[in-house]
């Protein structure tokens, strides 16, 4: 029997989102269904209602979500209902070259089953039974969502919902950016622009990782302070009449070692990379619009041995990297509480997405 479950929908580009009541068929083959306690309200969920992010729509929203098996599909052998989960929202295939070596971020075939289970076809409907995409093959913005199992991690029923959610985008990107793209070196000097759940998750990975400064940059003076509460030991606010490069050079005596662009712009990206230093590392982790890209003047990549990258969900091992995120929250030096500025209810997320784009939260967090 399908569930009847709230769920936040995209139904039209760049509009409020909509709470609908919808169905959600029991898991097939390989799939479980979850009862979600969390889910945060990530830029890319935004990203997906303005265009940025292209998903086909309607569209169940989230993908930052946990919550509580509530019953498994055949060959499902590592879940159980009752296991507490959160969400990962990246394809898997395990057989690519790139799956076997570890880097499951990179799989060939993560294009497919954007927006369903694996196995292709959709398990959401709405109250007329037309068929709905989940965002990014989890949907978790709904009280009950099916998924594929290797979509799912299991993980310690101690950890609050409210913060093991965060887990499954923001945090694992921010910190996983640090610890497993950029892998940063203790005693070094890094900048990060853009000070959001993912901004602040690069800090607070920093601290971690040792860097001696931190140095945080937005748009919004509260964002700066928050960066501050997370471990930065410098802020800057941009200014017209002030050149973000020439600063970083300045107080770094010529330039931080890494630069994470925690935005999505290419513009901002290139000034990551202009700020850095010789033989620096500048990483971009803000998804920016499909058109749009970076220049670098191509002599500096010989003469002065600069790198470029991205890093697509902190370069994760969703199985490793999860429990080593939550890990380090139960000892006390990752903070993930700190992170949530507000809770909403399912009904309330209209204004989750609204406070999103005008910056209020660290994180919001949807409960259930
Ligand atoms: N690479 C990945 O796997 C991955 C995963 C999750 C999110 N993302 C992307 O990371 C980005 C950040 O996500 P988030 O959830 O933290 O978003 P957010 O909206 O919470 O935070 C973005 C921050 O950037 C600041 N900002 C905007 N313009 C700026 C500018 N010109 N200079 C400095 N700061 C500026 C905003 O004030 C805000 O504090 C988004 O593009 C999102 O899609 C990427
Ligand atoms: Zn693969
Ligand atoms: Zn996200």
């Amino acid at each position: 029997m399908p569930r009847t479950a709230k769920a936040v929908l995209c139904r039209e580009h760049n509009k409020p989102v909509v709470v609908e009541s919808i169905a959600v068929d029991p898991p097939q083959r390989g799939e479980a269904t979850v009862k979600l306690a969390a889910c945060g309200v990530c830029h890319s969920d935004l990203s997906a209602i303005n265009g940025t992010i292209a998903l086909p729509l309607p569209l169940v929203l989230g993908h930052e979500g946990a919550g509580v098996v509530e019953e498994v599909g055949a060959g499902v052998t590592d879940l159980a209902p009752g296991d507490h989960v959160v969400f990962s929202f990246i394809y898997m295939c395990g057989k690519c070259r790139f799956c076997v070596a570890g880097r499951p971020v990179l799989c060939l075939e993560q294009g497919k089953a954007l927006t369903t289970p694996r196995e292709g076809t959709p398990r959401a409907r709405d109250a007329a039974g037309a068929p709905l995409g989940i965002f990014s093959g989890c949907g978790a913005m709904a009280q009950y969502a099916t998924v594929s199992a290797e979509n799912l991690v299991k993980i310690d029923p101690k950890i609050p919902f409210d913060c093991a959610a965060l887990v499954g985008c923001g945090v694992t990107t921010g910190v996983g950016a640090v610890f497993n793209t950029a892998k940063v070196q203790p005693g070094s000097s890094v900048a990060v622009f853009g000070c959001g759940g993912v901004g602040l998750s690069v800090i607070q990975g920093a601290v971690i990782a040792g860097a001696e400064r931190i140095i945080a940059i937005d748009t919004l003076e509260p964002k700066l302070a928050m960066a501050k509460q997370f471990g930065a030991t410098e802020a800057l606010l941009p200014t017209p009449e002030l050149d973000a490069v020439k600063f970083l050079k300045k107080v770094t005596s010529g330039g931080p070692d890494y630069a994470f662009e925690c935005v999505g712009s290419g513009e901002l990206a290139g000034t990551a990379y202009r700020a850095i230093r010789r033989g620096g590392l500048a990483v971009v982790v803000g998804v920016a619009k499909p058109g749009d890209s970076t220049a670098v003047r191509t002599m500096t990549l010989p003469f002065e041995e600069k790198t470029l990258t991205g890093s697509y969900f902190g370069s994760c091992v969703p199985r490793v990297d999860f429990p080593r995120m939550l890990g380090l929250y139960l000892a006390g030096r990752l903070k993930l509480a700190e992170l949530i500025t507000r809770r909403y209810s399912i009904a309330e997320a209209p204004q989750a997405f609204a406070d999103l784009a005008a910056g209020k939260n660290a994180r919001g967090v949807i409960v259930f």
